[in-house]
């Protein structure tokens, strides 16, 4: 792809893009404008992306003299980042007097897909004369990112810092992902629950919360609206999906009937408690010194999944229900039992040990049809194929 930068302090934040598509298996042109090699060598950059940088349409490399014609007809997408206010005003009229520009405008509109990834003082993006321009450049097909809120170079709070290397990356790979689940609403929980017993005390287990969260992370690439309703993990929500934090195992099962209704696809994850402490107690329990231990008594928690599924949303086929088994063997034989048990059209098996904490996993579908194996890999990538799965399910 080509990354192009105009000018503008987010330049920095371009550099660690440049390293982070590299990484992610994009070949990376650069091409920046004169504003923008006031803030970053060209050096940098190609060091960064293994290229040699083109900064001027007179660049007498190409054998055609047409830089601009080679290099935007060659690339997947255009990415603009930074794009100054200046830089889109200039986009938004056609005008093309340097290479950046001169490629926007001459790029296969159908195939050449334009995105930009706007960075600024947050007067110039308020500011009218911005707003318009960025509403027609989203008119006329450009991909105009988000703007982040925040703490600005120049001392100032407020909106149009340009989105953080590893946010826009995110956006970039949903841009680029079939949209499977456009217009669909997907709940997903993930996480362990807490299960208190004082106010200091509880019972959890080691679910990490990964899959759950890349299972998330993929359903909202793949287009659809998500919820996240997540047990006490602290790994970051991944951009775009709306999450509920809670803790025990009722909370859970709360804050998924707020929205079940609404949802096309219901994704538990979590590992929820089976049991919970009968009583909780208001304050510590303290040590007495008879040497007596406390006793405690356990009841059994609702069964979430089970719950939604026996809905008659579910019955009917309206929600999609998923459910998932993690075991220590005999995955095949307690995967089909489960399903069958929790009344779920698909649900998948890992094997417990091998995935708690993990980065990767293997999972087992087994739904009406047979079982289909997704081999070992990654979380993400295994939650990208799980969705596919799902998505050719629905
Ligand atoms: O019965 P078991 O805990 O093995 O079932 C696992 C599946 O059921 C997972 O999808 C898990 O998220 C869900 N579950 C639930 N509520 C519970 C227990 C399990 O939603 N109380």
């Amino acid at each position: 792809m080509v990354l192009g930068l105009s000018g503008g302090i987010a330049c920095y934040k371009t550099a660690e893009l440049c390293r982070a598509l590299v990484k992610a298996g994009a070949s990376v042109q650069v091409v920046m404008t004169e504003a923008a090699e006031h803030f970053m060598t060209a050096v940098t950059l190609q060091a960064l992306s293994g290229r040699p940088v083109y900064t001027s349409q007179w660049d007498a490399r190409e054998a055609n003299n047409m830089a601009h014609i080679n290099l935007s007809r060659e690339a997947d997408a255009l990415v603009v980042a930074p794009a100054s206010a200046d830089f889109m005003a200039k986009l938004l009229h056609g005008r093309a007097d340097d290479l950046l520009s001169l490629m926007c405008l001459a790029r296969p509109l159908d195939s050449v897909p334009l995105i930009v990834a706007p960075a600024m003082n947050r007067e110039m993006w308020a500011n009218p004369a911005t707003q318009r321009n960025v509403a027609q450049l989203k008119a006329d097909g450009v991909h105009v990112l988000d703007v982040g809120q925040g703490d600005q170079a120049c001392g100032e709070t407020g909106d149009g810092r340009m989105l953080e290397a590893d946010e826009i990356l995110e956006d970039l790979q949903a841009f680029f992902t079939p949209p499977v689940l456009r217009g669909r609403h997907v709940l997903v929980t993930a996480g362990p629950t807490y299960e208190a017993i004082d106010p200091v005390r509880g019972i959890t287990n080691l679910s990490s919360g990964k899959m759950g969260f890349a299972i998330a992370r993929a359903a909202r690439m793949a287009g659809a609206q998500v919820s996240l309703v997540a047990g006490p993990v602290s790994l970051p929500t991944p951009r775009g999906v709306q999450r509920v934090a809670v803790r025990s195992a009722q909370e859970m099962l709360q804050a998924v009937q707020a929205q079940v209704d609404s949802v096309d696809v219901f994704i538990a994850c979590a590992a929820v408690a089976d049991w919970r402490p009968a009583a909780s107690a208001d304050q510590k329990i303290k040590k007495d010194g008879t040497g007596q231990t406390p006793q405690l008594h356990f009841v059994e928690n609702p069964d979430i999944l089970a719950t939604v599924a026996q809905s008659p949303r579910a019955q009917s086929g309206a929600l999609y229900c998923v459910g998932f088994a993690a075991e220590s063997h005999d995955l095949l034989a307690h995967a089909t039992a489960k399903r069958a048990r929790k009344q779920v059209p698909l649900l998948v098996g890992n094997i417990g040990p091998s995935t708690f904490g993990q980065d990767d996993n293997a999972l087992l579908l087994v739904d009406a049809q047979g079982a289909t194996e997704l081999p070992r890999a990654s979380k993400l990538d295994l939650a990208d194929d799980l969705i596919a799965e799902i998505a050719r399910r629905r």
